[in-house]
């Protein structure tokens, strides 16, 4: 099959190198000219575990181009992909100004029956919207084409994108009519060998399911931070908590870990695209505004622990970050945690040393740049560089690199031995033992009390 994407961010490049990787013949479009020349030359604009060695694979087989030209792209394919962004308004509902940008051109430029996919995540109704914009340019030229609008919204995980891409668990499609459902079966058999992984609805129920996965998820997660802090309140140990709760198979365990937040350019914008879109139909998502908010305050938990411990003048000091990107595995640091902590730090004068294993040079492109003019915010080498001379360490995202560290090692060159744990990585008691302080999310344990001294 011939395929066209447009949009060559997370969700479009790993798109396309999948369809490829299958044996269709990809063609991935984006209007970003600097990024469209890297991919020729083979520099990917994003880290994804294994996406570099399929690209690789695919455009040296010619499986897979990469073009700014939608009208070049458009004249060997009938099967066009959107996947480009849909972020927030300024009232929060998703923006689809790119989306009926891209529209627009499709329905300047197919010359066939045209199934066309909508795989950003957009707002019940904007199938609806993507057709009338293109049956509109087939006005202006004076042309009958036929042609589809789908809804087939993404799952993947950055982090596992490619993984989850070629062995997904569903493949959401949402066809109103036999004929682009018939193709779409035909496009996803190779991903589908071992069990029929389509679920096959109308377009607008499919563009509501994604928008309530994300919700659901995020949802889970605001629900345990919530029990987090009335744990911590009770002097209760939530990881206790979360594994007497997991063990129950109606709850598991996934996404009921406590943390300071959720991050990433899906989950935030998602949350509140849902509220707004709610809100529209007069009905006020009480649920969805308290995950919000409570995911909001939760990223501010970490910051408020420090400042409660050494002041709100934090001008000598000095603290370590551990992980920057909203989640390990991805150099995403969209709406990550790290930036809130690091704002509330700085603006008490303090300084930061910070170490992620891939997302500083992002981190570089994206916070503030008086952060590091001003030498506020400096990035090590390595882990244990960046933890030299502190005053604590904070954990904020969950690379396994971090997960054992040398806490010997650590003691010899920290100043203070303090550990504030905003994924809960690190064993207390552990930590207790080889000298430090530990905070962590739902767990002050105070080992004095324990230990009966
Ligand atoms: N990132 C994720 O994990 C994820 C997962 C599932 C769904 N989604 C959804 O998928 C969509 C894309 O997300 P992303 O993270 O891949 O975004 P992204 O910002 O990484 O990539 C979007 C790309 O689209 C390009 N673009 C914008 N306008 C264009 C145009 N007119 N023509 C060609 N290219 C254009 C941009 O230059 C950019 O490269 C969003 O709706 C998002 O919510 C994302």
């Amino acid at each position: 099959m011939n395929i066209t994407i447009i949009g060559t961010g997370y969700v479009g490049l790993v798109t396309g190198a999948c369809f490829a990787e299958m044996g269709s013949n990809v063609t991935c479009v984006d209007i970003d000219k600097e990024k469209i020349e890297n991919l020729k030359k083979g520099i990917l604009p994003i880290y994804e575990p294994g996406l570099e060695n399929l690209v690789m694979q695919n455009c040296k087989e010619g499986t897979l181009n990469f073009t700014t030209s939608l009208e070049q792209a458009s004249k060997k394919s009938n099967i066009f992909f959107i996947a480009v962004g849909t972020p927030p308004g300024e009232d929060g509902s998703a923006d689809l100004q790119y989306v009926l940008q891209v529209a627009k051109e499709i329905g300047q430029n197919i010359k066939d029956y045209s199934v066309i996919v909508d795989k950003s995540t957009v707002p019940v109704g904007t199938a609806g919207k993507v057709k009338s914009t293109i049956q509109t340019e087939l006005d202006k030229r004076k042309t009958k084409i036929d042609f589809d609008v789908v809804s087939n919204p993404e799952f993947l995980k950055e982090g596992a994108a490619v993984n989850d891409f070629l062995k997904p668990d569903r493949i959401v499609v949402g066809a109103d009519s036999k004929t682009a459902a018939k193709f779409m079966k035909r496009l996803y058999a190779p991903f589908s060998r071992n069990r029929e992984k389509i679920i096959l609805m109308n377009v607008r129920d499919a563009e509501m399911t994604k928008y309530t996965a994300n919700s659901m998820l995020a949802t889970k997660i605001s629900f345990m931070n919530e029990i987090s802090n009335i744990c911590e309140r009770l002097g209760v140990d939530v990881e206790n908590v979360r594994k007497g709760i997991g063990s129950d198979s109606r709850i598991g365990y996934s996404f009921i870990y406590p943390g300071c937040g959720y991050g990433g350019s899906c989950f935030p914008k998602d949350v509140k695209a849902l509220i707004e879109t709610s809100r529209r139909t007069g009905f006020e998502p009480d649920l969805l505004n308290a995950v919000e908010t409570r995911n909001n305050l939760q990223k501010q938990v970490l910051s408020s622990k420090i400042i409660k411990k050494f002041g709100s003048d934090l001008s000598d000091k000095t603290f370590c970050m551990w992980g920057l990107s909203f989640k390990p595995g991805t150099d995403d640091i969209r709406e990550a945690s790290s930036a809130v902590i690091i704002n509330d730090l700085i603006n008490c004068g303090a300084t930061i040393k910070a170490y992620d294993p891939v997302a500083m040079i992002q981190a570089k492109k994206e916070f503030p740049a008086t952060w590091f003019e001003k030498n506020q915010l400096i990035c090590e080498k390595n882990q244990y560089q960046a933890i030299e001379n502190t005053d604590a360490l904070i954990l904020v995202t969950e690379w396994k690199t971090f997960r054992q560290p040398d806490f010997q090692l650590m003691a010899d060159t920290m100043k203070k031995l303090i550990i504030f744990d905003g994924r809960n990585q690190y064993d207390p008691e552990e930590v207790d033992e080889a000298g430090f302080e530990y905070h962590g999310i739902g767990r002050e344990i105070d080992f004095k009390i324990d230990k009966g001294s």
